[in-house]
């Protein structure tokens, strides 16, 4: 298993020998690596057992340093970096050569993400490189939120787990590209559509092109528990399936099953997104072959659960 600690130094060192460490983020653990060194990035891909057509976030400290690796910052990618960095958002730019394709995938663009967390902007404020990582889990499963997820996936393949507690917003981060000056989101995720569209106006939503995915996080199929989700409306469900072997996933409807987790008992979305991704997880250890789930509402952060909850659907157990 991996070590896990809070010694930033020790993170810094493995890192600077092209070595793997995962840190914390405010929305999930990421595996990360030196962008800039091929052969760390050789090494994510490999660790996560994840296609070489999928791209790498790279995150950096601050909107400065995110500069430096690509041709330029447009308008409207500046307003929004000002408005949500760091945070949950990840900025699809036009990538100068410094970014090697490996990390792309091959694209002439770069996604940039300048994380809210103190331990990770501490850490990468000492680097002279910035980090891609991709989130800590093996390719397609659930995003771990707390380093003995990260442990539990890739523990034996890793030296050093940068402990930051749980992940405050618990699912990853919206992803925005621009095509033709129009700003395009390409995943759903922390910062939501109404916030981006506060900032800069219309936005247009493209998570659904799965035969050409420009982001995996567009796999129709992602995000999944090793048991079959099924989504409906949870009185249906339950005439269909035995409550006794069924998990129950509800925003805040009680079935009073032993099998049951409600994301958030006031019905706060912020809440049910931190806590998505371990309810997934703890269905994994129920005696429960099949877990049953219900959409939230389909705004703010609810798209973006919804999103997940409709991927792990599509996944083959
Ligand atoms: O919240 C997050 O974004 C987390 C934390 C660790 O930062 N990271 C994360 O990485 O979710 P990952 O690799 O699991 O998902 C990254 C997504 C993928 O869907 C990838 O295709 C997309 O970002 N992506 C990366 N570079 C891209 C690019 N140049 N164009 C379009 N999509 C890109
Ligand atoms: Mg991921």
């Amino acid at each position: 298993m991996a070590e896990i600690g809070t010694h930033i130094e020790k993170a810094a060192h493995l890192l600077r020998s092209g070595e793997l460490v995962a840190i914390p983020t405010e929305t999930v653990y990421g595996l990360a690596g030196n962008a800039l060194n091929p052969e760390a990035v050789a090494k994510i891909f490999e660790t996560k057992n994840r296609p070489h057509f999928n791209p790498l976030i790279v995150h950096v400290p601050d909107v400065p340093a995110a500069k430096k690796y690509v041709q330029h910052f447009p308008e409207p990618a500046d307003k929004l970096a000002r408005a949500f960095w760091p945070g949950p958002l990840t900025l699809v730019l036009q990538k100068k050569t410094i970014i090697s394709d490996l990390v792309t995938a091959g694209l002439d663009t770069v996604g940039l993400r300048c994380p809210d967390h103190p331990l990770t902007h501490n850490l990468l404020s000492q680097l002279a490189f910035p980090l891609a990582a991709p989130s800590a889990n093996l390719f397609g499963r659930v995003s771990p939120t707390r380093p003995e997820h990260v442990n539990e996936q890739l523990g034996h393949l890793i030296p050093y787990i940068l402990d930051g507690g749980l992940c405050t917003v618990g699912i990853e981060s919206t992803i925005v590209g621009f095509e033709k000056n129009r700003p395009v989101i390409y995943r759903l995720g922390g910062i939501t559509v109404e916030q981006l569209q506060e900032v800069i106006g219309e936005v247009f939503i493209n998570t659904h092109s799965s035969a050409n995915p420009k982001t995996p996080g567009q796999l129709k199929s992602h995000y999944a528990p090793s048991k079959k989700v099924v989504l409906g409306k949870m009185e249906d469900l339950l005439q269909q399936y035995p409550a006794h072997c069924s998990g129950i996933l509800t925003l805040s409807k009680n079935f009073n099953s032993p099998y049951q987790r409600m994301l958030s008992t006031t019905g706060n979305l912020h809440e049910a997104a931190h806590n998505l991704f371990q309810a997934l997880r703890d269905f994994e250890t129920m005696p429960v072959d099949v877990i049953l789930a219900e959409l939230v509402e389909e705004q703010g952060l609810g798209r973006a659960i919804n999103d997940r909850l409709r991927r792990a659907a599509a996944a083959e157990p």
